[in-house]
């Protein structure tokens, strides 16, 4: 079974619905680890909540994104973590984690990349006044949000929608996407031959 590191840095929604989907056997995964770079994110409590060990750093703490990542190497290797999960995780993965974890880094985003990338998808989609936004699950490379695409789902827009509305309506969509997208991939990993 793959054990997996989730990555969030907020309200964690996507960590609780992972979880949700191993509960009811949706997916099948240990969720090893809980990365966090804010102590006070709730994604912690979620963790906390399921027992779920976590690991908060403080980036002001170090002198540069080397440091820390070398830091979550060890626990993540200290744990024999398969696939990094990132939930809502934001800030760019470099150059320790990617090396290590080549092609077993994902990460959700909240539009239909390559449109919107970067921070506030949502915002930016309603700005553009689109019609039609969603979601993309893809693998993390070096860029911001540019990894090649895994599987996209679109979310109409409608009459009057806000910055609420949508992204409640993205979230709904996340929350069923990216444990089936997880699942697919690690099945397809273990038919693959490799048991990492
Ligand atoms: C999600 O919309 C995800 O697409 C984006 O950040 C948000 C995280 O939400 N990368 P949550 O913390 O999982 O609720």
């Amino acid at each position: 079974m793959k054990k997996i590191a989730i990555f969030a840095s907020g309200s964690g929604s996507n960590f609780q619905a992972i979880v949700d989907a191993i509960s009811s056997d949706v997916l099948t995964a240990e969720v090893s680890l809980l990365v966090c770079d804010r102590s006070d994110a709730f994604a912690i409590k979620r963790a906390e909540h399921h027992s779920i060990p976590y690991f908060s750093f403080d980036p002001k703490n170090y002198l540069s994104k080397l440091e820390y990542e070398i830091d979550i190497l060890e626990e993540l290797q200290s744990r024999k973590v398969d696939f990094i999960v990132l939930a809502g995780y934001m800030r760019l993965i470099g150059p320790t984690l990617l090396k290590e974890y080549e092609g077993r880094i994902v990460n959700i985003h909240p539009s239909l990349l390559p449109a919107f990338p970067g921070k506030d998808a949502i915002g930016q989609a309603l700005a553009a006044g689109v019609k039609v936004s969603g979601v993309t699950v893809h693998f993390v490379d070096k860029g911001m949000d540019t990894g090649p695409i895994i599987e996209q789902r679109e979310v109409l827009l409608v009459e009057g929608e806000t910055k609420e509305s949508l992204q409640e309506k993205i979230h709904l969509v996340e929350h069923q996407l990216y444990p089936s997208v997880l699942q697919k991939l690690f099945t397809m990993n273990e038919v693959g031959g490799s048991k990492k």
